[in-house]
């Protein structure tokens, strides 16, 4: 590894989004937003609070709304100016010069762990995060960030991980090891999606990563695992054996915009922390929240 600053992100949004269909047919789930902010958005932001100067998206077919919101549009912000709307123009124009763009074609979706290796041309020998393109977190110190601190003070790779209850570990990838403090654990092996009986802990990665370059070694020698596909946390199993690997167990709330209840969960959350929302949402939940005649 030719550095220990983390400046390259990887986000990958070439899944086919099937829990959004028929949504996600010709607009990708990604752009579907929290209130009136894409979901994506809100993660790029999220990297870019973090001090990520480039950000590496792995896309796919139909996914091109994506990289045009993270482009100028001369044309509408002219009009929006000619309409006297100078503040929407200004937002328009500050999305487009957010960040340092690359996308790269995932061809056909084998998997989280094939999406991050189809980075490898792009990330070279440094070390980089990866942020899912669904999950979001609400943080005071940005995720990313947090797991850059971790990285940069205990150089080593680590995994953002979060307490879920045993019913719901067979959603997640689950690490378990030996914890060195509280929230720090340093991981031993990983399992994809196991049922509650096999899950070796409670302890969850919902999408949040930085990685050693290394990692794309591992990721080559994966076979294709749980679901068909190529699994990131088989290839950080192998990694572990060989190098170390940490969990941070983050602070801040999690929402899986993937999932519908998900993203109903975050507009509420979100649209309850907007002062010109919030009052109009509580009259809504409180009508909805009286039981039914
Ligand atoms: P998910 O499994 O949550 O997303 O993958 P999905 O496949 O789009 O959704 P469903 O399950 O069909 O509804 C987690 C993240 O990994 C990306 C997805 O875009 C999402 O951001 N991913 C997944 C890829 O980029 N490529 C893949 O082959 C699989």
């Amino acid at each position: 590894m030719s550095s220990f600053k983390v400046r390259k992100a990887v986000i990958p949004v070439a899944g086919l989004g099937t829990r959004f269909f028929p949504a996600s047919k010709a607009i990708p789930k990604e752009m579907i937003p929290i209130v009136d902010v894409p979901v994506i958005q809100h993660i790029v932001e999220e990297a870019v609070q973090s001090g990520i100067q480039e950000i590496i998206l792995i896309t796919a077919r139909n996914k091109e709304a994506i990289e045009n919101h993270f482009d100028l549009n001369y044309e509408l912000e002219d009009a929006l100016e000619k309409k006297g709307k100078k503040d929407l123009a200004e937002l328009s124009r500050s999305i487009g010069q957010m960040c340092q763009l690359v996308a790269i074609r995932q061809k056909t979706p084998l998997g989280l762990g094939h999406a991050v290796l189809c980075a490898a041309p792009w990330i070279k020998d440094e070390p980089f995060a990866v942020l899912l393109g669904d999950d979001l977190v609400d943080a005071e110190v940005p995720c990313t960030q947090q797991l850059i601190d971790v990285f940069e003070r205990e150089q080593a790779s680590v995994v953002g991980v979060m307490k879920v209850p045993k019913d719901q570990v067979s959603k997640y990838g689950i690490v378990s090891g030996k914890m060195i403090t509280t929230k720090l654990m340093e991981v031993s092996h990983l399992v994809e999606k196991p049922s509650p009986a096999e899950a070796p802990s409670q302890l969850a990665i919902p999408g949040r990563y930085i990685l050693s370059p290394s990692i794309f070694g591992f990721l080559r020698k994966t076979v294709i695992g749980q679901g068909g596909e190529i699994q990131l946390t088989d290839a950080l199993s192998s990694f572990a054996q060989k190098e170390k690997l940490l969990a941070y167990q983050f602070d801040g709330d999690r929402y899986d915009t993937g999932d519908r209840l998900g993203l109903i969960d975050a507009t509420l959350a979100f649209a309850l922390k907007r002062a010109d929302l919030a009052e109009g949402v509580r009259e809504l939940l409180k009508k909805y929240g009286e039981p039914f005649q």
